[in-house]
């Protein structure tokens, strides 16, 4: 089997505010992983213009689910860049059963497969909260909350020292809440997809941040034993 087989294809499932991409980009770095978030990804279509992205802006701005059509293609031509070749954490995808199905094919025609999918239990109630004080750096990306994550200095940014904060045009409480109502009807059921695989693990993701990190770190560790 190639040495591509071998490389880790981490999911990260959970709510709209569950941290996934927080964690991503925390575990990125520790494991030495490519985070890929298919929010990120639609969101620089959209500033680029392009076709896709012009018929994901309004959908994602109502807070629904981009077509699977779109989102498969965009996750296509990445997941064909060298960079990702060492294995990847994917951050809000899949999304659906059909772009489940559409990744294990993806991968399969590669011999590899998904390595593990991590639920990040949380309440919907405190969602709202930790979205709505959302910002990240718009140089870097990284994220920030008004309440429970704030910059060392105020208006800079840990990482990069930049100092041009932005917040998404989705984070408003009601289209929180259809993004809450496209997670429970449309990407849920996956929980129970991974499950019948064998592949599924949860971490409460209630906690602080350093906590829930420290529970998914020990989560992958324990995917990477020998069986
Ligand atoms: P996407 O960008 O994927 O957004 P999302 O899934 O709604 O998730 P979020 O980014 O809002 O939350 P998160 O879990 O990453 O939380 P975060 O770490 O930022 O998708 C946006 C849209 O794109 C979708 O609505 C859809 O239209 C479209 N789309 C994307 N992928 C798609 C797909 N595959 N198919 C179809 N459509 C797709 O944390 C949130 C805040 O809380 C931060 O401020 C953080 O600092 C704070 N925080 C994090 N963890 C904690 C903690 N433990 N305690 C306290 N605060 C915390």
């Amino acid at each position: 089997m190639s040495e591509i087989a071998n490389q880790p294809v981490l999911i990260l499932l959970g709510p709209p505010g569950a941290g996934k991409g927080t964690q991503a980009r925390r575990l990125e770095e520790r494991f030495g992983l490519v985070q890929l978030s298919t929010g990120d990804l639609l969101r620089a279509a959209v500033a680029a213009g392009s076709p896709a992205g012009r018929e994901a802006k309004a959908v994602m701005e109502a807070g629904g689910l981009v077509s699977d059509e779109i989102v498969l293609a965009i996750l296509r031509e990445r997941l064909s860049q060298p960079d990702v070749a060492g294995g990847v954490i994917l951050d809000g995808f899949p999304r659906t059963t059909g772009q489940a199905e559409a990744l294990d094919t993806l991968l399969a025609a590669e011999g590899r497969r998904v390595t593990g999918a991590i639920s990040m239990e949380v309440d919907d109630a405190a969602m709202v909260a930790r979205i709505a004080g959302r910002y990240t750096c718009a140089g870097c990306g990284e994220g920030y909350h008004d309440s429970f994550k704030q910059p060392k200095r105020a208006g800079i940014c840990d990482a990069c020292g930049g100092t041009e904060m932005k917040r998404r045009p989705d984070d408003t409480a009601e289209t929180v809440a259809v993004r809450l109502e496209a997670y429970h009807s449309e990407t849920a059921p996956l929980i129970s997809y991974y499950a019948g695989q064998n592949l599924l693990h949860r971490v409460d993701a209630m906690g602080e941040i350093d906590a829930v990190t420290t529970d998914l770190i020990s989560t992958i560790e324990g995917l990477r034993q020998p069986a």
